[in-house]
Protein backbone atom coordinates (compact mmCIF):
# COMPACT_ATOMS: atom_id res chain seq x y z
CA UNK A 1 0.00 0.00 0.00
CA UNK A 2 2.88 2.75 0.97
CA UNK A 3 4.45 1.32 -1.66
CA UNK A 4 1.92 2.25 -4.19
CA UNK A 5 1.53 5.54 -2.59
CA UNK A 6 5.38 6.27 -3.46
CA UNK A 7 4.78 4.95 -6.84
CA UNK A 8 1.68 6.94 -7.74
CA UNK A 9 3.62 10.04 -6.20
CA UNK A 10 6.65 9.60 -7.88
CA UNK A 11 5.21 9.45 -11.37
CA UNK A 12 3.19 12.04 -10.71
CA UNK A 13 6.43 14.29 -9.56
CA UNK A 14 8.11 13.16 -12.01
CA UNK A 15 8.11 15.20 -15.18
CA UNK A 16 8.56 17.86 -12.96
CA UNK A 17 11.43 16.16 -10.78
CA UNK A 18 13.38 16.11 -14.13
CA UNK A 19 12.91 19.36 -15.72
CA UNK A 20 13.48 21.71 -12.85
CA UNK A 21 16.10 19.22 -10.80
CA UNK A 22 18.75 19.57 -13.80
CA UNK A 23 17.91 22.20 -15.95
CA UNK A 24 21.83 22.28 -17.51
CA UNK A 25 21.10 18.69 -18.83
CA UNK A 26 17.52 19.80 -20.29
CA UNK A 27 19.34 22.47 -22.20
CA UNK A 28 21.97 20.09 -23.61
CA UNK A 29 19.07 18.02 -24.60
CA UNK A 30 16.84 20.28 -26.26
CA UNK A 31 20.32 21.77 -27.91
CA UNK A 32 21.04 18.07 -29.04
CA UNK A 33 17.88 17.66 -29.96
CA UNK A 34 17.83 21.00 -31.85
CA UNK A 35 21.18 20.36 -33.88
CA UNK A 36 19.97 16.96 -35.26
CA UNK A 37 16.50 18.13 -36.29
CA UNK A 38 17.42 21.49 -38.03
CA UNK A 39 20.11 21.02 -40.89
CA UNK A 40 22.28 23.18 -42.44
CA UNK A 41 20.46 25.30 -45.01
CA UNK A 42 21.33 26.42 -48.38
CA UNK A 43 18.66 29.29 -47.81
CA UNK A 44 16.13 30.07 -45.28
CA UNK A 45 12.75 31.76 -46.29
CA UNK A 46 10.54 34.19 -43.42
CA UNK A 47 6.72 32.71 -43.46
CA UNK A 48 4.41 35.92 -42.55
CA UNK A 49 3.13 33.15 -39.69
CA UNK A 50 6.61 33.56 -37.88
CA UNK A 51 8.23 29.83 -39.10
CA UNK A 52 11.23 29.92 -40.62
CA UNK A 53 11.49 27.31 -43.94
CA UNK A 54 14.81 26.48 -44.54
CA UNK A 55 15.95 24.73 -47.99
CA UNK A 56 18.18 21.63 -47.22
CA UNK A 57 19.97 20.31 -49.86
CA UNK A 58 17.58 16.71 -50.79
CA UNK A 59 21.14 14.75 -49.31
CA UNK A 60 21.10 16.46 -46.06
CA UNK A 61 17.96 15.65 -44.93
CA UNK A 62 17.03 14.18 -41.75
CA UNK A 63 16.02 10.57 -43.61
CA UNK A 64 19.73 10.32 -44.12
CA UNK A 65 20.24 9.95 -40.04
CA UNK A 66 18.34 6.39 -40.26
CA UNK A 67 20.98 3.88 -40.38
CA UNK A 68 19.41 1.67 -42.78
CA UNK A 69 19.71 4.62 -45.07
CA UNK A 70 23.20 5.76 -45.31
CA UNK A 71 23.71 4.04 -48.55
CA UNK A 72 20.10 5.07 -49.74
CA UNK A 73 19.92 6.67 -53.44
CA UNK A 74 17.09 8.82 -53.38
CA UNK A 75 14.59 8.43 -55.77
CA UNK A 76 13.30 11.10 -57.23
CA UNK A 77 10.29 10.42 -58.73
CA UNK A 78 7.99 7.25 -58.27
CA UNK A 79 8.27 4.32 -60.86
CA UNK A 80 4.67 3.58 -60.89
CA UNK A 81 1.12 5.93 -60.90
CA UNK A 82 -1.74 4.39 -59.86
CA UNK A 83 -4.17 3.67 -62.67
CA UNK A 84 -6.81 6.34 -63.60
CA UNK A 85 -5.02 9.42 -61.73
CA UNK A 86 -4.96 11.20 -65.03
CA UNK A 87 -8.08 9.81 -66.29
CA UNK A 88 -10.06 11.35 -63.46
CA UNK A 89 -8.75 14.96 -63.73
CA UNK A 90 -9.04 15.26 -67.61
CA UNK A 91 -12.65 13.46 -67.02
CA UNK A 92 -13.73 16.50 -63.96
CA UNK A 93 -16.77 18.12 -64.91
CA UNK A 94 -17.03 22.09 -63.96
CA UNK A 95 -19.35 22.44 -61.40
CA UNK A 96 -21.19 25.19 -59.63
CA UNK A 97 -20.02 23.72 -56.49
CA UNK A 98 -16.68 24.05 -56.83
CA UNK A 99 -13.44 24.76 -54.39
CA UNK A 100 -10.30 26.33 -55.41
CA UNK A 101 -7.04 24.90 -54.72
CA UNK A 102 -4.64 26.20 -52.31
CA UNK A 103 -0.89 26.00 -51.53
CA UNK A 104 1.02 27.37 -48.73
CA UNK A 105 1.57 30.45 -46.81
CA UNK A 106 5.43 30.99 -46.61
CA UNK A 107 4.91 30.91 -51.10
CA UNK A 108 4.30 34.47 -50.45
CA UNK A 109 8.15 35.19 -49.32
CA UNK A 110 10.23 33.04 -51.67
CA UNK A 111 10.75 29.16 -52.72
CA UNK A 112 13.50 26.64 -52.77
CA UNK A 113 16.23 26.11 -54.89
CA UNK A 114 16.05 22.75 -56.92
CA UNK A 115 17.99 19.88 -55.34
CA UNK A 116 16.77 21.36 -51.61
CA UNK A 117 13.78 20.80 -49.27
CA UNK A 118 11.59 23.18 -47.55
CA UNK A 119 11.62 22.06 -43.73
CA UNK A 120 9.98 24.22 -41.03
CA UNK A 121 12.48 25.18 -38.45
CA UNK A 122 12.28 23.50 -34.85
CA UNK A 123 12.62 26.34 -32.32
CA UNK A 124 13.66 26.00 -28.81
CA UNK A 125 9.91 26.81 -27.56
CA UNK A 126 8.75 24.46 -29.71
CA UNK A 127 10.67 21.68 -27.57
CA UNK A 128 9.85 23.12 -24.40
CA UNK A 129 6.08 23.11 -24.88
CA UNK A 130 6.51 19.02 -25.78
CA UNK A 131 6.35 16.51 -22.39
CA UNK A 132 9.47 15.61 -23.22
CA UNK A 133 12.20 16.66 -25.63
CA UNK A 134 12.74 12.93 -26.26
CA UNK A 135 8.46 12.92 -26.75
CA UNK A 136 8.52 16.17 -29.21
CA UNK A 137 7.15 15.25 -32.66
CA UNK A 138 5.45 11.75 -31.41
CA UNK A 139 1.89 11.55 -30.49
CA UNK A 140 0.66 10.92 -27.13
CA UNK A 141 -2.28 9.08 -28.46
CA UNK A 142 -1.84 5.67 -28.65
CA UNK A 143 -5.15 4.13 -30.58
CA UNK A 144 -6.86 4.33 -33.98
CA UNK A 145 -10.64 4.49 -34.17
CA UNK A 146 -11.28 0.93 -34.52
CA UNK A 147 -14.88 0.57 -35.99
CA UNK A 148 -16.01 -2.62 -36.34
CA UNK A 149 -15.46 -3.24 -33.23
CA UNK A 150 -15.97 -0.43 -31.01
CA UNK A 151 -18.34 0.27 -29.40
CA UNK A 152 -18.91 3.64 -30.30
CA UNK A 153 -18.20 4.36 -26.20
CA UNK A 154 -19.88 7.89 -25.18
CA UNK A 155 -16.36 9.08 -23.97
CA UNK A 156 -13.30 7.25 -25.58
CA UNK A 157 -10.90 6.58 -22.70
CA UNK A 158 -8.11 9.08 -23.91
CA UNK A 159 -10.60 11.49 -25.06
CA UNK A 160 -9.87 11.24 -28.70
CA UNK A 161 -13.25 11.54 -30.51
CA UNK A 162 -13.39 10.63 -34.10
CA UNK A 163 -16.20 11.04 -37.27
CA UNK A 164 -14.76 8.60 -39.93
CA UNK A 165 -15.48 7.11 -43.13
CA UNK A 166 -13.74 3.74 -43.95
CA UNK A 167 -13.30 0.21 -45.93
CA UNK A 168 -11.75 -2.90 -44.77
CA UNK A 169 -11.95 -6.33 -45.68
CA UNK A 170 -9.12 -6.48 -48.62
CA UNK A 171 -5.60 -5.29 -50.04
CA UNK A 172 -4.92 -1.90 -49.95
CA UNK A 173 -2.33 -0.21 -51.94
CA UNK A 174 -3.14 3.91 -51.84
CA UNK A 175 -5.81 5.61 -50.87
CA UNK A 176 -6.80 9.54 -52.17
CA UNK A 177 -8.97 12.03 -51.12
CA UNK A 178 -10.00 15.85 -51.55
CA UNK A 179 -10.85 17.53 -48.19
CA UNK A 180 -11.54 21.05 -47.66
CA UNK A 181 -9.87 22.66 -45.37
CA UNK A 182 -11.05 24.98 -42.54
CA UNK A 183 -9.39 26.34 -39.24
CA UNK A 184 -11.25 25.02 -36.18
CA UNK A 185 -11.06 26.49 -32.87
CA UNK A 186 -9.31 25.10 -30.13
CA UNK A 187 -10.75 25.16 -26.45
CA UNK A 188 -7.26 24.50 -24.76
CA UNK A 189 -3.97 23.98 -25.85
CA UNK A 190 -3.31 20.91 -25.34
CA UNK A 191 -6.34 19.48 -27.70
CA UNK A 192 -5.77 19.23 -31.29
CA UNK A 193 -8.36 19.10 -34.24
CA UNK A 194 -7.38 17.10 -37.57
CA UNK A 195 -8.70 16.00 -40.71
CA UNK A 196 -6.72 13.21 -42.48
CA UNK A 197 -6.52 9.60 -44.08
CA UNK A 198 -5.08 6.95 -41.94
CA UNK A 199 -3.93 3.93 -44.07
CA UNK A 200 -3.53 0.62 -41.80
CA UNK A 201 -2.32 -2.73 -41.74
CA UNK A 202 -2.20 -5.00 -38.92
CA UNK A 203 -4.15 -5.85 -36.15
CA UNK A 204 -5.06 -3.46 -33.65
CA UNK A 205 -2.28 -4.13 -31.29
CA UNK A 206 1.09 -2.73 -30.66
CA UNK A 207 2.39 -3.21 -33.76
CA UNK A 208 -0.06 -1.20 -35.86
CA UNK A 209 1.48 0.22 -38.90
CA UNK A 210 -0.28 3.28 -40.28
CA UNK A 211 0.57 6.04 -42.30
CA UNK A 212 -1.46 9.45 -42.24
CA UNK A 213 -1.83 12.94 -43.59
CA UNK A 214 -4.16 15.92 -43.70
CA UNK A 215 -4.38 18.98 -42.31
CA UNK A 216 -4.39 19.76 -38.62
CA UNK A 217 -4.35 22.80 -35.89
CA UNK A 218 -2.46 21.21 -32.68
CA UNK A 219 -1.01 24.56 -30.46
CA UNK A 220 1.43 21.98 -28.44
CA UNK A 221 2.90 21.37 -31.90
CA UNK A 222 3.26 24.03 -33.39
CA UNK A 223 2.68 27.09 -30.95
CA UNK A 224 -0.34 28.64 -32.72
CA UNK A 225 -3.89 27.88 -34.50
CA UNK A 226 -2.87 27.66 -37.84
CA UNK A 227 -4.15 25.17 -40.55
CA UNK A 228 -0.81 22.63 -41.46
CA UNK A 229 -0.53 20.24 -43.54
CA UNK A 230 1.29 16.87 -41.90
CA UNK A 231 2.15 13.55 -42.23
CA UNK A 232 2.52 10.51 -39.46
CA UNK A 233 3.98 7.28 -39.51
CA UNK A 234 4.56 4.54 -37.02
CA UNK A 235 5.28 0.84 -37.20
CA UNK A 236 4.53 -0.20 -33.40
CA UNK A 237 1.17 1.70 -32.72
CA UNK A 238 3.14 5.40 -31.60
CA UNK A 239 4.92 3.81 -29.34
CA UNK A 240 9.28 3.38 -30.08
CA UNK A 241 9.04 4.81 -34.30
CA UNK A 242 7.41 7.20 -36.25
CA UNK A 243 6.92 10.93 -36.06
CA UNK A 244 4.91 14.51 -37.57
CA UNK A 245 6.39 15.69 -40.66
CA UNK A 246 10.12 14.90 -40.79
CA UNK A 247 10.83 15.11 -36.91
CA UNK A 248 12.55 11.91 -37.28
CA UNK A 249 14.26 9.87 -40.00
CA UNK A 250 11.94 7.82 -42.10
CA UNK A 251 10.10 9.92 -44.80
CA UNK A 252 12.22 10.95 -47.89
CA UNK A 253 10.66 13.75 -49.45
CA UNK A 254 11.58 14.96 -52.74
CA UNK A 255 9.40 18.10 -53.78
CA UNK A 256 11.48 21.44 -53.14
CA UNK A 257 7.94 23.56 -53.14
CA UNK A 258 6.01 21.96 -49.96
CA UNK A 259 7.37 21.99 -46.53
CA UNK A 260 5.45 19.53 -43.88
CA UNK A 261 4.32 20.75 -40.90
CA UNK A 262 3.73 24.69 -42.47
CA UNK A 263 0.34 26.50 -42.39
CA UNK A 264 -2.08 25.92 -45.80
CA UNK A 265 -3.38 29.39 -46.90
CA UNK A 266 -6.11 30.26 -47.44
CA UNK A 267 -8.96 28.28 -45.58
CA UNK A 268 -12.42 27.77 -46.04
CA UNK A 269 -14.75 30.44 -45.23
CA UNK A 270 -18.42 29.44 -43.59
CA UNK A 271 -20.88 30.36 -46.42
CA UNK A 272 -17.70 32.14 -48.70
CA UNK A 273 -14.75 30.74 -50.18
CA UNK A 274 -14.04 26.90 -50.00
CA UNK A 275 -10.57 25.85 -50.62
CA UNK A 276 -9.34 22.10 -50.58
CA UNK A 277 -6.38 19.75 -51.00
CA UNK A 278 -5.74 16.32 -53.02
CA UNK A 279 -3.50 13.64 -51.12
CA UNK A 280 -3.07 11.04 -52.57
CA UNK A 281 -0.82 8.14 -51.09
CA UNK A 282 0.49 4.72 -53.21
CA UNK A 283 3.01 2.41 -52.66
CA UNK A 284 5.48 1.57 -55.49
CA UNK A 285 4.80 -2.29 -56.99
CA UNK A 286 8.05 -2.34 -57.78
CA UNK A 287 10.06 -1.08 -54.82
CA UNK A 288 7.28 -1.22 -52.38
CA UNK A 289 8.01 2.26 -51.02
CA UNK A 290 4.71 4.44 -50.15
CA UNK A 291 4.84 7.48 -52.22
CA UNK A 292 2.61 10.63 -51.25
CA UNK A 293 1.52 13.34 -53.52
CA UNK A 294 0.11 16.76 -52.90
CA UNK A 295 -2.74 18.42 -55.25
CA UNK A 296 -2.43 17.37 -58.89
CA UNK A 297 1.08 18.75 -59.19
CA UNK A 298 3.41 17.83 -56.23
CA UNK A 299 5.23 14.27 -55.13
CA UNK A 300 6.29 14.95 -51.82
CA UNK A 301 8.31 11.80 -51.08
CA UNK A 302 7.71 8.25 -50.22
CA UNK A 303 8.43 6.15 -46.83
CA UNK A 304 11.06 3.39 -47.64
CA UNK A 305 9.00 -0.03 -47.19
CA UNK A 306 11.52 -1.39 -44.44
CA UNK A 307 10.22 1.16 -41.95
CA UNK A 308 7.18 -0.89 -41.63
CA UNK A 309 6.08 -4.57 -41.38
CA UNK A 310 2.55 -5.32 -42.22
CA UNK A 311 2.58 -2.12 -44.21
CA UNK A 312 5.75 -3.48 -45.90
CA UNK A 313 2.81 -5.57 -47.98
CA UNK A 314 -0.52 -4.01 -48.16
CA UNK A 315 -2.65 -2.21 -46.01
CA UNK A 316 -6.02 -3.75 -44.40
CA UNK A 317 -7.77 -0.71 -43.77
CA UNK A 318 -8.13 2.82 -44.94
CA UNK A 319 -10.00 5.54 -42.85
CA UNK A 320 -10.94 9.19 -43.83
CA UNK A 321 -12.19 11.70 -41.63
CA UNK A 322 -12.02 14.13 -38.16
CA UNK A 323 -10.39 13.34 -35.23
CA UNK A 324 -10.31 15.90 -31.59
CA UNK A 325 -9.33 15.61 -28.46
CA UNK A 326 -11.80 16.51 -25.65
CA UNK A 327 -9.90 16.91 -22.06
CA UNK A 328 -12.48 18.13 -20.43
CA UNK A 329 -13.22 16.04 -17.09
CA UNK A 330 -15.82 14.66 -15.38
CA UNK A 331 -18.19 13.82 -18.55
CA UNK A 332 -18.45 17.06 -20.16
CA UNK A 333 -17.47 18.62 -23.40
CA UNK A 334 -15.10 20.63 -25.08
CA UNK A 335 -15.72 23.20 -27.48
CA UNK A 336 -12.74 22.56 -29.96
CA UNK A 337 -14.28 21.80 -33.42
CA UNK A 338 -13.71 19.22 -35.93
CA UNK A 339 -14.10 20.37 -39.84
CA UNK A 340 -15.55 23.69 -40.18
CA UNK A 341 -17.54 23.20 -37.00
CA UNK A 342 -21.07 22.38 -38.19
CA UNK A 343 -22.41 19.51 -38.56
CA UNK A 344 -22.55 17.58 -41.94
CA UNK A 345 -26.46 18.14 -42.88
CA UNK A 346 -25.39 21.76 -43.09
CA UNK A 347 -23.93 20.90 -46.59
CA UNK A 348 -21.25 22.50 -48.66
CA UNK A 349 -20.08 25.57 -47.97
CA UNK A 350 -21.19 25.11 -44.63
CA UNK A 351 -19.92 22.11 -43.50
CA UNK A 352 -16.30 19.79 -44.31
CA UNK A 353 -15.89 17.49 -46.71
CA UNK A 354 -14.21 14.39 -48.23
CA UNK A 355 -14.61 13.84 -51.86
CA UNK A 356 -13.75 12.01 -54.27
CA UNK A 357 -13.14 9.32 -52.09
CA UNK A 358 -10.45 6.83 -53.65
CA UNK A 359 -8.48 3.22 -52.93
CA UNK A 360 -5.51 1.91 -54.81
CA UNK A 361 -6.89 -2.09 -55.20
CA UNK A 362 -4.51 -4.73 -56.25
CA UNK A 363 -4.05 -4.19 -59.43
CA UNK A 364 -2.62 -0.74 -58.52
CA UNK A 365 -6.03 0.76 -60.29
CA UNK A 366 -7.57 3.50 -58.30
CA UNK A 367 -11.06 2.77 -57.80
CA UNK A 368 -14.26 4.03 -56.03
CA UNK A 369 -14.51 1.80 -53.08
CA UNK A 370 -17.75 -0.75 -52.71
CA UNK A 371 -18.73 -0.30 -49.47
CA UNK A 372 -18.08 3.27 -47.16
CA UNK A 373 -18.68 2.42 -43.33
CA UNK A 374 -18.99 5.48 -41.10
CA UNK A 375 -18.25 5.69 -37.30
CA UNK A 376 -18.63 8.07 -34.65
CA UNK A 377 -18.53 8.13 -30.90
CA UNK A 378 -20.54 10.39 -30.20
CA UNK A 379 -22.78 11.45 -33.24
CA UNK A 380 -24.83 14.40 -30.97
CA UNK A 381 -21.24 16.43 -31.12
CA UNK A 382 -19.18 15.70 -34.35
CA UNK A 383 -21.32 13.27 -37.05
CA UNK A 384 -20.55 12.25 -40.68
CA UNK A 385 -22.75 11.51 -43.30
CA UNK A 386 -21.89 9.82 -46.77
CA UNK A 387 -23.38 9.85 -50.55
CA UNK A 388 -22.42 9.70 -54.04
CA UNK A 389 -22.62 11.62 -56.93
CA UNK A 390 -20.91 11.65 -60.51
CA UNK A 391 -19.26 15.09 -59.65
CA UNK A 392 -17.60 13.97 -56.25
CA UNK A 393 -17.99 10.49 -56.48
CA UNK A 394 -17.72 8.56 -52.92
CA UNK A 395 -17.84 11.27 -50.71
CA UNK A 396 -18.75 12.40 -46.96
CA UNK A 397 -19.48 15.55 -44.67
CA UNK A 398 -18.58 15.44 -40.97
CA UNK A 399 -17.42 17.74 -38.05
CA UNK A 400 -19.63 19.38 -35.88
CA UNK A 401 -19.08 22.46 -32.58
CA UNK A 402 -18.16 19.77 -29.92
CA UNK A 403 -19.60 21.23 -26.83
CA UNK A 404 -23.29 23.09 -27.47
CA UNK A 405 -26.72 22.37 -26.94
CA UNK A 406 -26.76 19.12 -28.93
CA UNK A 407 -23.51 18.24 -27.06
CA UNK A 408 -23.42 19.38 -23.17
C1 LIG B 1 27.04 1.04 -46.71
O1 LIG B 1 28.14 0.88 -47.55
C2 LIG B 1 29.34 0.53 -46.88
C3 LIG B 1 30.49 0.55 -47.87
O2 LIG B 1 30.13 -0.09 -49.07
C4 LIG B 1 29.16 -0.81 -46.18
O3 LIG B 1 30.32 -1.17 -45.49
C5 LIG B 1 27.98 -0.71 -45.22
O4 LIG B 1 27.71 -1.97 -44.65
C6 LIG B 1 26.73 -0.22 -45.94
N1 LIG B 1 25.70 0.03 -44.96
C7 LIG B 1 24.44 -0.36 -45.08
C8 LIG B 1 23.51 -0.03 -43.97
O5 LIG B 1 24.05 -0.97 -46.06
C1 LIG C 1 -5.52 29.73 -29.90
O1 LIG C 1 -6.93 29.88 -29.74
C2 LIG C 1 -7.34 29.89 -28.37
C3 LIG C 1 -8.87 29.86 -28.34
O2 LIG C 1 -9.47 30.45 -29.46
C4 LIG C 1 -6.76 31.10 -27.69
O3 LIG C 1 -7.17 31.12 -26.32
C5 LIG C 1 -5.24 31.01 -27.77
O4 LIG C 1 -4.66 32.16 -27.21
C6 LIG C 1 -4.76 30.85 -29.19
N1 LIG C 1 -3.35 30.53 -29.16
C7 LIG C 1 -2.45 31.18 -29.88
C8 LIG C 1 -1.05 30.75 -29.70
O5 LIG C 1 -2.75 32.07 -30.65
Amino acid sequence: MGFLRLLLLVMVVAPWAVSSASPARQRLAVKRRLKRLNKPAVHSIQSPDGDTIDCVHVAHQPAFDHPFLKNHTVQMRPSFYPEGLNLERETRVESEERASSITQLWHLNGRCPENTIPIRRTREEDLLRASSVKRYGRKKQRRVARPSFAAPEPINENGHQHAIAYVEGDKYYGARATINVWNPKIQQPNEFSLSQLWILGGSFGEDLNSIEAGWQVSPDLYGDNNTRLFTYWTSDAYQATGCYNLLCSGFIQVSNNIAMGASIFPVSSYHGSQYDISILIWKDPKLGNWWMQFGNDYVLGYWPAFLFSYLADSASMVEWGGEVVNSEPDGQHTATQMGSGHFPDEGFARSSYFRNIQIVDPSNNLRTPRRLGTFTEQSNCYDVQSGDNDDWGCYFYFGGPGQSERCP
